[in-house]
């Protein structure tokens, strides 16, 4: 950290002390998975300015995985995380991947990590990062053997919970956050954000929305182009339409897309009165549907029919600019914000 003179920043370095000696990072600020965003380019350049990148898993096949990781280490020495959707059905190989490059933090998301994935990714020393959407779910996990939870509310980009980040933070960092480390995320565009989840009991953050423009971002420009437009009201979650169909909401700015998304909640709940899909082969071929419509949007450009996920924060993201700049000015408004309380 630059600003090592001030008190703020002693503060700020005090506090993320812990978070950042469990990520193996000079500062405890993750960049979320994002699928398609998350690739080598962008892990490498957050874990090369002292952040802790986490390549997005997504619908990867085991070699697709093997050679993202290979070509991420090929561009930092520093730590990086994988993160593996729980649901997909390679996920014990994927696994298997991840400890033969030797990964030391993988992020198991969308569930509840199945019978036996804690043993298989801990087996060699590599330590696990959840999801908790909900405090009696969080002591489960902690009982379970996580090493350390994220938790993200609701203005999050992507796949979201129904409670606000604050009122998770409220709820459970004062239960949870001595037995492991917590890293709270959704809906953070800036450092006072962070000095205040910090003093709250957090081990560190978790930004995603914040981090797509990035320079080292291989986002289509036309996405780049869509977020620095936005306002924080565009990035609305989308509508379940069947209650039959149990849907988890993606935030996502809105769209020609997001229409489309309701016509494929249709397409899929008609499939299952026909019964010519089963609840789990519906849930995967939305979340398909899904990987697909980002695709779209993030590598081929197309904002109009792909999907935007984006969070709330996305009204702060205001310019192109290099991970280390992102870093450096969230870290500054941290510093000032604790600098500030030490000053009253
Ligand atoms: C474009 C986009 C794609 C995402 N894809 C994933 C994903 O594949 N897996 C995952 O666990 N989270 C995913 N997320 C969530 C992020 O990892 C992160 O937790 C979230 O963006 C944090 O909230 P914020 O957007 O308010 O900063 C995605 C978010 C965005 C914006």
């Amino acid at each position: 950290m630059n600003q090592s003179s001030s008190i703020g920043a002693e503060r700020l370095q005090r506090r993320m002390t812990r978070g950042a000696s469990f990520l193996g990072s000079e500062v405890a600020i993750l960049c979320g998975a994002m699928s398609w965003v998350s690739e080598r380019n962008l892990v490498a350049a957050i874990s090369n300015a002292g952040g802790f990148g986490v390549i997005a898993c997504g619908a990867m096949t085991p070699e697709l995985l093997d050679a993202e990781i290979a070509a991420t280490k090929a561009r930092t020495d520093k730590p990086f995380g994988v993160n593996l959707i729980t649901m997909h059905p390679a996920l014990f190989d994927l696994i298997e991947v991840c400890r033969r490059h030797a990964v030391g933090h993988v992020v198991l998301a969308g569930g509840l990590p199945p019978t036996g994935s804690l043993d298989a990714i801990k087996a060699d020393g590599a330590r696990v990062i959840c999801f908790a959407p909900a405090l009696s779910l969080a002591k489960k996990l902690i009982r379970s053997g996580v090493d350390a939870l994220v938790i993200e509310g609701m203005e999050a980009g992507g796949h979201i919970g129904p409670v606000s980040t604050s009122v998770l933070a409220q709820e459970m960092l004062p239960e949870i956050a001595d037995a492991l480390p917590v890293f709270v995320a959704g809906g953070i565009g800036r450092g006072e954000a962070i000095a205040g989840y910090l003093d709250m009991g957090a081990a560190g953050v978790q930004l995603g929305t914040r981090f797509v423009c990035a320079t080292e971002s291989i986002a289509h420009p036309a996405f780049k182009k869509a977020f620095l437009r936005a306002s924080a009201r565009d990035a609305v979650a989308s509508v379940q339409v069947d209650p039959r169909l149990p849907v988890i909401p993606v935030r996502a700015l809105k769209n020609a897309g997001s229409e489309l998304f309701t016509a494929k909640q249709r397409e899929v709940a008609a499939s299952l009165d026909e019964g010519k899909a089963a609840m789990a082969e519906a849930q995967l071929q939305i979340e398909h549907y899904w990987a697909g419509a980002l695709r779209r949007a993030v590598i081929d450009g197309d904002v109009e029919h792909g999907s935007l996920m984006a969070g709330q924060s996305v009204g702060m993201v205001t310019r192109e600019e290099p991970v280390a700049d992102i870093i450096a000015t969230l870290l500054a408004e941290a510093a000032q914000a604790l600098e500030k309380r030490a000053a009253a």
